[in-house]
């Protein structure tokens, strides 16, 4: 059965369907049908812009209408920032100009021709209701496994409750009828837990099978019972379709958890690609935890500390809270004109400071500097002159000419001034800003104290600035620092070193993220606009590589930060047991996958190989080439091992600059692969990248280009009668 649910949407949205217009008019179009995958993607991408953006005007419109006679504040709930309205008296009102109601209009006036436009290509109509059908079959899946962990929540609230009017009665114990009560609650939350865990994944073919068992002596029983069942016959009947129904019950609940589940990912990445658009850091859980736990840190006015290895995004990071510190507080924008979030988030900075051996106090603070006069004004002259001549006659020095004491006062041929001259830290303690200090550890430990003077005043206290002359100044709710640092040796020197330094601050470090997450942000970054689909040119045979990368970047960054040893099979080549050893220079950062794998390899269109990017921009980097060919070569190692460079030979690894590899390695690392060795060596990595494609498969069909199709419904088994 066709489903119809947004057939009057969807005429709404793209007009009359072609056939309903004069012919003449579609018959100049080609077919939705015919069109290459791109294109029909491209469609396919404008309608969901030029609805998204009708739905957003729409809003706007209705927020205005509804905040009239209200100011509004911004709240942060999750990731966004929302506007909230305020009451206020009189004051603050917003009034939506004519002008902008006008432009509106215009605007949807425009988005809805074009629409129309696009409704005239023969086809669109039905592609776009079955795409809308789909997502609504997904959200419909997503709802059900909502309202599952809702009810389990709610049954967790129920036997507490029981437990706890037995307790106050009886003493504890749960008896009879209650107990009875219990054990049903029980039993249906392990019901719905498990669907919800997808823990019946497993289970399933066996419990299709039971079914169907099931069903066949349902029949058998008719069969046999002829006309004129007996009383036991019903009765055994009964049990029989009540187990029937049960079961069905957990299938269908399974079905909804697994499409609920790819619903749950669609939408995630949809959000996640929304960021990323936005040139936002995206707010992975694991960052995401230290976004909200700096934050805390910020409001309570204590310094708050990054610590991590290369390129996990430590200065992302704090970027990104200072960021959201200034929209909180209202820093660098007008709260009550600037509506526009995301045009504020992009234009507001924090000051940044970054650190090297050669800082001091006034780089960081500010300080005094000789400049050019400005010729001063004839009046403010004037009135100097007369305070100075009364002060002169005042201690007894009389009639002295005013043209002397003007001449006193501006220093003859004097031509210059000292003014100050504020750095980040003076900067943001004056306009009450976050400061972020980058790279910490390279800033030597009396500028440091200097910060933590600072930052044993409390909001509202008084700041002398002793570098501009005692400047007095009142520390503000919008200043906060936040610092960052590379872990190593530095990190544990003014740890160690710095007591001040260890009571005031709060360090956090910053691992690279899990395999999953390092996934989600290699898919993010290649989706397309309509934040659902890869690119048209994406070749889909790489797809499954995706996985093998996360896990091949997540072992090479456990290598390098210390956190594990890895075998080297390659050294079986010259005669050594394959040793173990860690990474000294080489990484595939965060940063490294972000901005030479996968952005040089989405913007070239992705013509050239994934494997060549790779090759090219890590491997055959500056750093391992010169400084460390131990480096490249396990690091490359990991990568043959992941099944990237297949087929490679040493001169296809010198024609990408990697000179490092020689046949004999190759040859050994292939000879290695069937032993034990070798596979006992990749268990874990093995299990990280199970679970990575585990991830992956239910959202190919999803993501790929050319695939608008409705996903094939499940055959769902009908009630025997
Ligand atoms: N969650 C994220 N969202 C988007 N980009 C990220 C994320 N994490 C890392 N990146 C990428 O890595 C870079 C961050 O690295 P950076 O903050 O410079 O690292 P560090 O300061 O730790 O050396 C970003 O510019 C971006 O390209
Ligand atoms: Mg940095």
């Amino acid at each position: 059965m066709k489903e119809r649910v947004f057939r009057g949407y969807v005429k709404e949205t793209l007009g009359p369907a072609p056939a309903e217009r004069t012919l003449e008019a579609a018959e100049k179009r080609v077919a939705f049908d015919e069109r290459s995958d791109e294109d029909q993607a491209e469609l396919m991408y404008q309608i969901e812009g030029l609805t998204s953006e009708r739905r957003d005007f729409v809003r706007s419109m209705k927020k205005e209408e509804e905040s009239e006679g209200t100011g509004w504040t911004l709240k942060r709930v999750g990731t966004r920032l929302v506007r909230v309205p305020v009451p206020t008296e009189g004051k603050g009102r917003t009034t939506y100009a004519a002008e902008a109601k006008e432009a509106t209009a215009a605007r949807l006036d425009d988005i809805q021709k074009q629409l129309n436009a696009l409704g005239e290509i023969p086809g669109l109509h039905e592609t776009y209701e079955q795409k809308l059908n789909k997502m609504y079959f997904l959200a419909k899946a997503h709802r059900a496994y909502e309202a599952n962990a809702f009810r389990i929540q709610e049954i967790n609230q129920q036997i507490s409750e029981i437990r706890e009017r037995a307790h106050l009665s009886r003493g504890g114990a749960i008896v009879g009828a209650t107990r009875a009560q219990v054990e049903k609650l029980e039993v249906e939350r392990d019901r719905l837990m498990r669907v919800n865990d997808g823990a019946m994944k497993q289970e399933r073919p066996a419990m299709e099978e039971k079914l169907n068992k099931l069903k066949a002596d349902v029949e058998t029983l008719k069969a046999a019972a002829g006309k004129k069942p007996t009383e036991r016959q019903k009765e055994e009947m009964r049990k029989l379709l009540h187990s029937y129904d049960e079961l069905r019950y957990e299938l269908e609940g399974f079905s909804a958890y697994e499409s609920g589940g790819l619903f749950r990912r669609i939408e995630q990445l949809r959000s996640y690609a929304d960021e990323f658009a936005k040139g936002r850091m995206i707010e992975i859980p694991s960052m995401k935890e230290l976004v909200e736990e700096g934050l805390d840190h910020m409001r309570n006015h204590q310094p708050f500390l990054l610590a991590g290895h290369l390129g996990s995004g430590k200065t992302e990071i704090a970027r990104h809270m200072a960021k959201m510190f200034m929209i909180e507080n209202g820093v660098g924008y007008d709260k009550a004109k600037d509506t526009d979030m995301d045009e504020v988030y992009n234009r507001l900075e924090p000051e940044v400071y970054s650190g090297g051996e050669e800082a001091s106090v006034y780089d960081l603070i500010g300080k005094l500097k000789l400049v050019g006069k400005a010729s001063m004004d004839p009046k403010e002259i004037k009135q100097r002159t007369d305070k100075l001549a009364e002060e002169l006659e005042a201690a007894g020095i009389k009639g002295v000419p005013r043209e002397k004491i003007a001449e006193l006062l501006l220093g003859k041929g004097d031509v210059t001034e000292t003014v100050f001259n504020y750095g980040p830290f003076g900067r943001a303690l004056r306009d009450g800003k976050p400061i972020i200090i980058d790279e910490v550890n390279l800033i030597p430990p009396e500028v440091i104290g200097r910060i933590n003077d600072v930052m044993l005043r409390g909001v509202g206290d008084p700041v002398h600035l002793q570098e501009n002359g005692e400047e007095a100044l009142v520390m503000k709710k919008g200043f906060a620092v936040l610092s960052t640092c590379n872990l190593g040796e530095k990190y544990e020197g003014i740890k160690d070193v710095n007591a001040a330094f260890k009571s005031r601050w709060v360090a956090r470090e910053v691992d690279y993220p899990p395999v999953g997450e390092t996934y989600d942000l290699i898919l993010t970054a290649l989706v397309r606009k309509d934040r659902t689909r890869l690119p048209p040119n994406f070749p889909a045979a790489e797809f499954e590589k995706l996985a093998d990368l996360a896990v091949a970047a997540r072992e090479i960054q456990e290598l390098f930060s210390g956190q594990t040893e890895g075998q080297r099979f390659m050294s079986l080549a010259t005669g050594v047991r394959a040793e173990k050893s860690q990474l000294q220079k080489g990484v595939v950062s965060t940063r490294d996958l972000m901005r030479k794998i996968i952005a040089p390899w989405k913007q070239k269109d992705f013509k050239v190989p994934l494997d060549d990017i790779i090759a090219k921009n890590i491997l055959a980097s500056e750093i391992l080439a010169r400084e460390s060919k131990d480096d490249q070569k396990f690091m490359a190692e990991i990568f043959l091992r992941r099944g990237f460079f297949h087929g490679w030979d040493e001169d296809t690894f010198r024609s990408l600059g990697i000179q490092s590899i020689t046949k004999r390695e190759i040859d050994a690392l292939q000879a290695a692969q069937g032993t034990d060795e070798y596979k006992n060596a990749d268990t874990r990595f093995g299990k990280l990248l199970q679970g990575a494609k585990d991830r992956v498969s239910g959202l190919k069909a999803s993501l790929l280009v050319g695939n608008i199709d409705l996903q094939k419904r499940r055959k769902t088994v009908t009630r025997p009668t």
